[in-house]
């Protein structure tokens, strides 16, 4: 039998004897009220600021954490043999046994034991609450606000705004939650000591399976038919015309109970697998295609070696990373929430949503002119926009300064926007860092495959025909006629 009274008196007379277990001890006390109280607000969801739910988990909870640890430490390694403290165990026995003073003792243990409890119980809450706290939105984009700034705006105006950054990126999976945590500490390290890459680069490594990833909500499987895809543009002339264009996209099926796989989701039935070699980092130089079908017989479809060698480069020193990956869902779909507009993308949007007023003369001209220009920050960015704009239709229309300041004011916000919810100076993100590979902008995204160079051995080149991809009803036709031009389609 162990003797609990010995160990208990080893015990109290080590914390008492070591100068590092009382210096933890005194930590932990400090800490601990604050602590309850602060978790206790969260959890009522008292207090949402995001710096709070970081002083609460990220700070306190580790220095509480750091106070037990030093007190354990003090027993075990830093053994003192002098007391420092008046509560030894001699001390204690003392008040035990002379009669009289027992009871307050037995007040003190009764005491003691009630903290004991309530700290099991705090620590056990509060690693549950620093749990979801590291999951929240809260911290992933706004704690890191400097940084992960870009993610956060382009993902509030996606369609994937309610879904939180943690389904994408780390999953439910075990496996890949410990993996993510010990990353995120070291990306907590980057941001402390200003190390990590401006733009953050991508593709990000140590992404779980991606297409585990969106199974989980999307089923390409069960998609059939075709999409109608309407685009409205504004031209840069006096009255801003208004053009759309209008095409039916195969978005397809990856075949599912005797429904053949087609059209673009081809790619991802069971039945195909795309294995490609690219030889840089962002994936834009695709130089190998293999096809390996469901009887396992392979086609493959390599570029010539001058189309090779004569490379889509990036331009960027540090992304020749060549390597070799099987195609899914992000080689199409690489900005689901993060999508970044190019600049008449972004105007357009906003003189279809009204945002910016289209019945000033000029506006998607002027606006383009004056977002395209370089800025060392966002403040700057509004600034100079406002300046450009409010100068340009002083000289040129003084009578819509004069009368209707507002819609010009109105007008400068909706620009103002368009560039900063799409660039992001401070961390590097101009227009076009980040490429979608969803269509063939500047030849990327499918033509990276689907450009007529990948040949197989027997003469073969992946398909490049438009039809393929989309029938395409209405090309930049004024706006007011396109439905017409659709309904004589039919
Ligand atoms: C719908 C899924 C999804 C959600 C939700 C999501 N992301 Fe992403 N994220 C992606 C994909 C896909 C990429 C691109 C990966 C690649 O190209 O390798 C990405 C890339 C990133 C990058 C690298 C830089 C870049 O823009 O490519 C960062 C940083 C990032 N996400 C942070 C966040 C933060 C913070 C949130 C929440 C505010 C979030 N993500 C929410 C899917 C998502
Ligand atoms: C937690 C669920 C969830 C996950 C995970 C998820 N999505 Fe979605 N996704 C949605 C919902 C919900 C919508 C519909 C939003 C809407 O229509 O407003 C959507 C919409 C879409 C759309 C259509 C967008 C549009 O413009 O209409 C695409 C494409 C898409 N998701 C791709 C992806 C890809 C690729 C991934 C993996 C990186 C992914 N999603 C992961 C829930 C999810
Ligand atoms: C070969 C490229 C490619 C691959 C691979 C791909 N998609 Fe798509 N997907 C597209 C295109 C193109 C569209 C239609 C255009 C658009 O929505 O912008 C689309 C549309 C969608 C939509 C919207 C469907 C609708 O009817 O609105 C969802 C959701 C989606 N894809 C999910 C996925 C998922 C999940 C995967 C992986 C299992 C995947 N896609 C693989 C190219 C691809
Ligand atoms: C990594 C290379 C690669 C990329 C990127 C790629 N594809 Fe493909 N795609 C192929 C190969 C290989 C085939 C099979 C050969 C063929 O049918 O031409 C194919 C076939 C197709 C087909 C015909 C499917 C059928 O029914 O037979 C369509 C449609 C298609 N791709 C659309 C797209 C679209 C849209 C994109 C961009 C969003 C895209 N592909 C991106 C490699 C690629
Ligand atoms: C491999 C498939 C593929 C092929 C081949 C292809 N396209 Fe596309 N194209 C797409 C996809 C996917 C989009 C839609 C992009 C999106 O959702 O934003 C698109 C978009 C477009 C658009 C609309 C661009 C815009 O304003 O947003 C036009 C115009 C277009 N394609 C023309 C063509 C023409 C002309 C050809 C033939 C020379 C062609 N495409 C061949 C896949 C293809």
């Amino acid at each position: 039998m162990v003797n609990v009274g010995e160990v208990f008196r080893v015990v109290v007379n080590s914390i008492a004897r070591s100068k590092v277990s009382l210096i933890g001890a005194l930590i932990s006390t400090v800490i601990f009220p604050f602590l309850f109280v602060a978790a206790a607000l969260d959890m009522q969801g008292i207090i949402k600021n995001p710096y709070f739910g970081f002083l609460t988990y990220m700070v306190m909870g580790p220095l509480f954490g750091l106070g037990l640890l030093l007190l354990l430490l003090g027993i075990i390694f830093f053994k003192g043999t002098e007391d420092i403290g008046i509560y030894t165990y001699e001390y204690l026995k003392e008040q035990f046994t002379k009669p009289g003073r027992v009871s307050r003792v037995r007040r003190l243990i009764i005491l003691i034991t009630l903290i004991i409890n309530i700290t099991i119980i705090v620590v056990l809450v509060f690693s549950y609450s620093a749990f979801h706290y590291t999951e929240s939105v809260a911290f992933c984009g706004q704690f890191c606000h400097r940084v992960m700034n870009p993610e956060y705006v382009t993902f509030q105006n996606s369609p994937h705004s309610r879904v939180s950054c943690v389904e994408c990126h780390i999953g439910e999976d075990a496996e890949w939650f410990t993996r993510s945590k010990f990353s995120g500490v070291k990306q907590l390290f980057a941001v402390a000591f200003d190390t990590y890459s401006k733009p953050i680069k991508t593709p990000i490594g140590g992404l779980r399976p991606r297409r585990q990833t969106c199974e989980e909500c999307h089923r390409p499987e069960m998609f059939h038919g075709a999409k109608l895809y309407v685009k409205d543009k504004f031209l840069p002339d006096e009255e801003n015309t208004h053009l759309q264009t209008a095409m039916l996209i195969k978005v397809g099926s990856g075949g599912y109970r005797g429904q053949e796989a087609h059209g673009i989701h081809w790619h991802v039935s069971p039945e195909n697998k795309i294995v490609y070699r690219y030889t840089d980092r962002e994936r834009q130089n695709i130089v190998e295609v293999k096809l390996i079908k469901a009887d396992g017989t392979e086609v493959v479809y390599a570029k010539t070696e001058s189309e090779a060698g004569n490379s889509r480069d990036s331009g960027n020193p540090d992304s020749q990373q060549g390597g070799e990956s099987e195609m899914d869902c992000m080689d199409c779909h690489n900005r689901p929430t993060h999508i970044y507009l190019s600049p008449d993308e972004a105007l357009d949007l906003k003189l279809f949503t009204g945002e910016i007023p289209r019945e000033l003369p000029f506006i998607k001209r002027e606006a383009l002119a004056a977002i395209t220009k370089k800025y060392a920050t966002a403040e700057k960015a509004r600034n100079g926009i406002n300046i450009q704009l409010l100068g340009w239709y002083r000289e040129h229309y003084p009578e819509i300064t004069e009368k209707q300041s507002s819609l010009l004011a109105k007008a400068v916000r909706g620009v103002q926007m368009a560039y900063v919810e799409n660039v992001f100076p401070e961390m590097n993100v101009e227009w076009g860092t980040y490429k979608d590979f969803i269509g063939h902008d500047d030849n990327g995204g499918c033509f990276r495959c689907h450009d007529g160079s990948h040949r197989s051995e027997s003469g073969e080149f992946i398909s490049t025909t438009c039809e393929s991809c989309h029938t395409i009803l209405a090309k930049e036709q004024p706006a007011s006629e396109v439905l017409n031009i659709c309904a004589m389609e039919e």
